[in-house]
């Protein structure tokens, strides 16, 4: 649509969408390509741990998404990160990623939005939370932990036992998450556990 032509592609730059490294890019990042096994902290494949910024701006070139080695794997036509069996990232995701190189790949929290958790669907709210700082690694071919995030019902198992928000409040019952990640914005904490307390529906 927009990545990957030779021309034309400023269009969509000029949206003026300004895009946060802490709430967009960074969690992408985490849940895509620091899963076990890749470039994490513990296993730091080919020496990058890319749940950190600075490992992440070595593959960046600052105001030019076409010569970052970033946007160059994952958009590789033959052989793109993450590796098979994963997915290759959407076009929305790899439309954030270079926006935000585009921009100058700058190490921004933005202003937090007001926290609106006056009522919290599963399908607006909780599923988009999930689908960008849990699903790359709890979703597609091999959700990693026995924690399978690819149906509703799977998410409900960890409602059910208390592990989801357990693990997201960081109590220390279970494993923080996101895994190796930053604990998530407080808003998204406050609206996970509204949605629960509402009955955890499929709504
Ligand atoms: C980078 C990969 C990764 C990300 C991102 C991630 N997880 Fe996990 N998760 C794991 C792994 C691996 C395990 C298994 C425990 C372990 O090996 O540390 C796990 C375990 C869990 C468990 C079981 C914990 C326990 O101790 O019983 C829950 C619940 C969970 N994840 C939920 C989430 C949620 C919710 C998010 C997003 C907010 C998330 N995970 C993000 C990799 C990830």
């Amino acid at each position: 649509m927009l990545l990957g032509i030779s021309s034309c592609t400023n269009e969509y730059i000029s949206d003026g969408r300004q895009v946060c490294f802490e709430q967009e890019v960074l969690p992408l990042i985490v849940s895509t390509c620091a899963r076990e096994g890749c470039h994490n902290p513990a296993t730091r494949e080919k020496d990058y741990d890319l749940t950190q910024f600075n490992d992440i701006l070595k593959m960046v070139e600052p105001g030019s998404y076409r010569k970052s080695e970033l946007y160059k794997v994952i958009t590789n036509p033959f052989s793109p990160m993450p590796p098979k069996p994963y997915d290759r990232l959407s076009k929305e995701q790899i439309t954030t990623i270079s926006l935000w190189i585009e921009q100058g790949a700058v190490n921004a929290v933005c202003m937090a939005e007001a926290c609106d958790t006056s009522f919290v669907s599963y399908s607006g709210i909780v599923k988009p939370i999930l689908d960008l700082y849990c699903n790359g690694c709890h979703a597609g071919p091999r959700p990693q932990g026995g924690v399978d995030y690819n149906s509703f019902n799977g998410v409900r198992t960890t409602v059910d036992d208390g592990s989801l928000i357990s693990s997201i409040i960081r109590d220390g019952n279970t494993v923080n998450m996101p895994k190796n990640g930053n604990k998530l914005p407080d808003c998204k904490i406050q609206q996970i556990k509204k949605w629960v307390q509402d009955g955890a529906k499929n709504n």
